[in-house]
């Protein structure tokens, strides 16, 4: 038996991750980092910037839970590659309050009751955020329709819909 009979695959070293530096500006911050080229841009607000607000639900943009803005424009951050972000402004859930006060959005979730377990609110409160910026949010059926991405497994959308409704309403 020769050696190249016995080899198994995995004794093979691994191919070599390419690195990558990105200069991510996150809530007004500069961050220079150094990562591996497939890390997202989730995994790099989460793992590398200790901002967990962004959550990981689904990791194949299927549930919004990772919701954040880039360039004031809501993208899953899961689908993202943190190397896409040079240079671009990302907004993260973080950022929302000011001097410790709620974003309107936050407080109108809190006192619409609008979640259980909470999981999927960081992500629901950032759609929330650019669907009324993007003066989305003209109809029930509106708000339905472009929050569709976001989905809740306990099932709060009649408050997450009550919620975002009285922000339109200048509630
Ligand atoms: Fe990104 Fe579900 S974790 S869409
Ligand atoms: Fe639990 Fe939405 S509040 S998933």
């Amino acid at each position: 038996m020769t050696t190249a009979d016995t080899a198994h695959p995995y004794d093979e070293a691994p191919p070599e991750v390419p690195q990558v530096e990105v200069t991510l500006h996150v809530n007004g911050t500069s961050h220079r980092l150094r990562l591996d080229a497939r890390v997202t841009l989730l995994d790099a607000l989460r793992d590398h910037l200790a901002l967990t607000g962004a959550k990981k639900g689904c990791d194949q943009g299927a549930c919004g839970a990772c919701t954040v803005l880039v360039d004031g424009k809501r993208v899953v951050s899961c689908l993202m590659l943190a190397a896409q972000c040079e240079d671009r402004e990302v907004t993260t859930v973080e950022s929302l309050s000011e001097a410790g006060a709620p974003h309107p959005v936050q407080a109108a979730f809190a006192r619409h009751d609008a979640f259980q377990c909470g999981y999927c609110t960081p992500g629901q409160i950032m759609s929330a955020v650019s669907l009324l910026a993007e003066g989305r949010a003209d109809s029930d059926e509106d708000i339905r329709e472009f929050m569709s991405g976001n989905i809740c497994r306990c099932g709060a959308y009649p408050n997450i819909c009550a919620a975002i409704r009285e922000v339109a309403a200048g509630g």
